[in-house]
């Protein structure tokens, strides 16, 4: 099956074609065209996404990137778009362009949920064996979102826990904020963390102790915040090392318990703090020592993208799960 992803939900445009052909135990994707716009330059004077800047990028992007993709005569078999949770004015860009193509190609449109993406984009690491990674732990951590689930199957999972403030990635970017980096932060911080001491500074580690699978990252935001404030000459690649190491620590540690709890065969990771280079490493290295497979998607499709929608939607049509082709900015996993 041919498939026209399309995203919007943040600041990044995204069209892309996959082909994905379902085998016995496996499926095979194709990425045929992927196209991403980033509006970063335009966000980052003001610290993070203006919603309304967002929508103008995004009604300026589409056709630029629809172009480009060069359909010609290959018509896809479905078009897909997310339809939230994001920005709403971002969302009914996208929505709203991908009704009018295909009514215009006379191809089916699918409603996709960009978590589902995130969560599905498994599926895009290597091949997998369906038979032998479920039940799996997927940690889902974007800049909106921090999700623990518990994945039974393709289609069956259920949320252990979730963060009670700010998402991780959400963290990353305050912090990066106080540090006065520029945005997104994730990456900014990441890359000042190389020159650190992560023992430096002992931040706290919210709730890793509980009982259950909540996260909350507000404190330590704010243990950054008062260490900054109260410390008269400090190094700001300490700083940042020993807070990215802090929100790892809290992120490993629990879906590993998780993992170990209920026998998880695999441990998936997704979203854009997915990208980062030492909460894939830790998780990679404890999975490794449970015996269990880990997969996590290459970077640039950890990030907002369209590949990992098209996926989604061909997911929802597997489920038969119709989402509304309407801006939902809210819904979940
Ligand atoms: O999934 P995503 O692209 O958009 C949402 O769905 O939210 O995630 C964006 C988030 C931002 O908060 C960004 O700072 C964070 O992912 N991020 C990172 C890194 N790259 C992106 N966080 C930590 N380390 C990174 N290398
Ligand atoms: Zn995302």
């Amino acid at each position: 099956m041919r498939i026209l992803g399309i995203e919007t939900s943040c600041d990044e445009t995204a069209i892309a074609l996959v082909d994905i052909v379902r085998t016995k135990h496996t499926f095979k994707i194709k990425v045929l065209k992927n196209f991403i716009s980033s509006q970063i330059a335009v966000h980052r004077p003001f610290g993070g996404v203006v919603p309304n800047l967002a929508k103008r990028e995004h009604a300026l992007n589409l056709p630029i990137l629809f172009k480009k993709l060069n359909l010609g005569k290959q018509k896809p078999d479905a078009i897909v778009v997310t339809v939230g949770p994001g920005l709403e004015p971002a969302l009914w860009t996208g929505i709203n362009f991908a009704k009018t193509i295909s009514k215009e190609l006379k191809i089916p449109l699918i409603g996709a949920n960009h978590l589902e993406g995130h969560l599905y984009s498994f599926l895009l690491s290597q091949k997998v064996n369906l038979k032998k990674i479920f039940p799996a732990a997927a940690l889902v951590v974007s800049g909106g979102h921090t999700i623990l689930l518990r994945m039974d199957s393709l289609t069956k999972w259920k949320r252990l826990g979730e963060t009670r403030d700010d998402a991780a990635g959400e963290a990353f970017d305050k912090v990066a904020r106080m540090l006065k980096l520029s945005y997104p932060g994730g990456p900014e911080i990441e890359r000042l963390a190389k020159n650190g001491n992560p023992k430096a500074i002992l931040f706290p580690r919210p709730m890793i102790r509980e009982k259950g699978f909540d996260f909350s990252f507000a404190g330590l935001k704010t243990s950054v915040f008062y260490y900054l404030r109260d410390t008269q000459k400090y190094s700001a690649s300490d700083v940042a090392t020993s807070f990215q190491e802090a929100v790892v620590d809290v992120l490993v540690k629990k879906t590993m318990r998780a993992a170990k709890e209920f026998g998880a065969k695999s441990i998936f990771l997704s979203g854009g703090v997915a990208s980062n280079a030492l909460l894939r490493k830790c998780l990679r290295q404890e999975s490794k020592k449970i015996g269990v497979q880990f997969l996590v998607p290459q970077i640039d499709f950890n990030t907002d993208n369209a590949v990992m929608i098209a996926v989604a939607g061909y997911m929802d049509l597997l489920r038969k799960k119709k989402y509304k082709i309407f801006a939902n900015a809210n819904i979940n996993l």
